[in-house]
């Protein structure tokens, strides 16, 4: 009896989890983005279905490099539902991330989504954090074709390694995933956090603050 009652706890639970894990499910064959519409939802409203084209499902130019002359040496391409207005609704995103040698993709977190990642070209060192249970660093060098996943939420960064270009392809479980870059959230907020909170966060001299947050 006993156990009969925890398996159905589990399973409820377990079915709580799958709810919760990703976007709402579609109730509709699509429901393009009216990103012209004033009424403010959860998501975005539908266009017309009548009015609905082609190219509302369509993104060009993913073969496309983006510009990585920046201070981390990198650059996110984003397929989401701002790019891509078919994806409303549907729980799914994808992006490009260009890497100069040595770049890095500073750690972030998706408050949306989980991220599945492929190494099209070059060789990749990824890593994620875990919550602050054990906040263990999980990390592996990825070769072209590898595949890795970063859980929902959790910091990870990525470092190309190699001396050449590389390109890594990812899919996100949230049409539009959201990003927290950590550094500027935390120092280049607008405005300022109080530096002595930071200070005392970081257990750093106000002024590493100050000079953390005059680049930002
Ligand atoms: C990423 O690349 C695009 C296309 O080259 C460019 O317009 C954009 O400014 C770049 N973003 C960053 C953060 O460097
Ligand atoms: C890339 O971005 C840098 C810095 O913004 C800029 O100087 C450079 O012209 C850009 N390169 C291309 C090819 O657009």
């Amino acid at each position: 009896m006993m156990s009969r009652v925890l398996i159905f706890s589990f399973l409820l639970l377990a079915t709580c989890s799958i709810a919760f894990a990703s976007d709402p499910s579609p109730l509709q064959d699509f429901c393009v983005a009216d990103s012209k519409s004033p009424v403010l939802v959860n998501g975005v409203v539908c266009k017309d279905a009548k009015l609905v084209q082609a190219e509302d499902f369509l993104f060009r130019g993913l073969h496309l490099m983006g510009n990585t002359s920046n201070d981390v040496g990198s650059n996110v391409t984003a397929v989401a539902v701002a790019e891509l207005p078919g994806l409303n609704t549907f729980g799914i995103s994808m992006a490009r991330i260009d890497f100069a040698p040595m770049g890095i993709n500073p750690p972030h977190t998706h408050p949306r989504a989980t991220e599945i990642l492929t190494v099209i070209e070059g060789r990749i060192l990824v890593g994620f954090v875990t919550s602050n249970l054990e906040n263990r660093l999980i990390t592996k060098v990825l070769e072209k074709g590898d595949v890795f996943v970063f859980p929902k939420g959790l910091i990870h960064f990525q470092k190309n390694l190699g001396h050449e270009y590389a390109i890594a392809i990812a899919g996100l479980s949230s049409q539009n995933p959201g990003v927290i870059t950590i550094a500027k959230a935390v120092f280049g907020s607008n405005p300022d956090i109080a530096r002595d909170i930071l200070a005392k966060a970081f257990q750093v001299d106000i002024n590493v603050v100050y000079q953390i947050q005059s680049k930002f």
